[in-house]
């Protein structure tokens, strides 16, 4: 089949996104992120649907024409079904059925999560395209998922570890904000750490048996950590930033990285990846490098584009769905869990 060309529609969280994607290498991918849930410290879920329903069609509209494609060329719409937030959600999917009634053309569901970890087979015209090859093993940490997945082809996944409490980027983000940072803190905490002394100082790592991962304990530890320092001095933060970025960002990275060699040596894959948010993070990437290299893993790590939430992602997930003839019904409702 050639001359297959999807849109790829994501509005789970606070990014709007649009994608278009022909023959499995991108023509554009637009992302209209939403800051005004800066000054709140998190997403405001009702501002956040109601900013999508602001940008929704002026961003297909330039991921058209970025592309140099007519709405008439589109093949099918893949839209984000879940998870995420509902009313969010919602935005994307009722944009989709009303393009793909209007056109008569299918309709496809994409698993968020299914879409981070396939935005790893998105293909650039102008680009070497190192993909990896199957059985893939996985690492998705985003704002609200860490886990381990051994992908099996396009459509097989299999979930072999997860977290218990809290996710990745909820500990960079929760951490953050204790330390007065703005959201999302992973990021900034990325930024800061680069000037910052990784050994300066210890918490407590969880330990969970498996290949699940816990994040949770890690944050007290942090929060009476800071508790304690800033009764003895209440500028300790603002002169120990940097350092205290550092640590905290390598203890999760530390986390990360014992779970994914468990896995690789369980599992005995050796093509290995990350992906979701937190693989945007330079020291984690940095640190997957080393021990692949290590280990004699073929390492993949997203385009920096690619990480955080975008639509190329859940076009490229369309569009295997595509070849195999699974569209979805006009009935079909988002999920805030899937
Ligand atoms: O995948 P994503 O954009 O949205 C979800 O599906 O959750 O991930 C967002 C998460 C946030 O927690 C954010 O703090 C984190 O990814 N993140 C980072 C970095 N960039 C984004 N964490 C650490 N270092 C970064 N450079
Ligand atoms: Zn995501």
């Amino acid at each position: 089949m050639e001359n297959i060309t999807i849109l790829g529609i994501e509005s789970s969280c606070d990014d709007t996104s649009a994608a278009v994607i022909r023959d499995g290498y991108l023509l554009s991918n637009l992302i209209s992120s939403q800051e005004l849930h800066r000054v709140y410290g998190g997403v405001v879920p009702e501002l956040a649907s109601r900013a999508h329903q602001i940008n929704i069609v002026p961003v297909v509209d330039r991921a058209l024409k970025e592309a140099g494609v007519e709405i008439q060329d589109i093949s099918a719409v893949a839209f984000t079904r879940g998870p995420g937030l509902i009313g969010s959600l919602l935005v994307g999917v009722s944009f989709a059925k009303g393009l793909a009634l209007a056109r008569d053309i299918p309709l496809i569901e994409v698993n968020h999560l299914h879409a981070h970890v396939l935005a790893h087979f998105i293909k650039r015209k102008d680009k070497e395209n190192r993909i990896p090859s199957f059985p893939f093993l996985c690492l998705l940490v985003s704002g609200g998922h860490t886990q381990l997945i051994v992908v099996r082809d396009y459509y097989t996944m299999e979930l072999i570890g997860n977290t218990i409490d809290d996710a990745a980027g909820e500990a960079f983000d929760k951490c953050g904000k204790l330390m007065g940072l703005p959201y999302p803190a992973g990021p900034v905490i990325d930024k800061l750490a680069a000037s910052g002394n990784k050994n300066a100082f210890r918490f407590a790592k969880p330990s969970v048996p498996g290949l699940d991962f816990s994040f949770s304990g890690l944050k007290t530890s942090f929060l009476y950590f800071l508790r304690d320092r800033l009764n003895e001095n209440p500028d300790f933060i603002k002169e120990n930033l940097p350092d205290l970025c550092a640590s905290l960002q390598d203890a999760i990275i530390s986390v990360l990285i014992t779970k994914l060699v468990k896995a690789a040596e369980i599992t005995g894959i050796e093509e290995i990846g990350i992906a979701g948010g937190v693989s945007a993070n330079s020291a984690f990437r940095q640190a997957l490098k080393e021990e692949g290299e290590k280990r004699g893993w073929n390492v993949y790590i997203p385009e920096f584009i690619f990480t955080t939430d975008n639509a190329a992602m859940i076009a490229i997930t369309g569009y295997y769905r595509y070849l195999k003839g699974e569209f979805a019904s006009h009935d079909v409702i988002p999920l805030a869990r899937m």
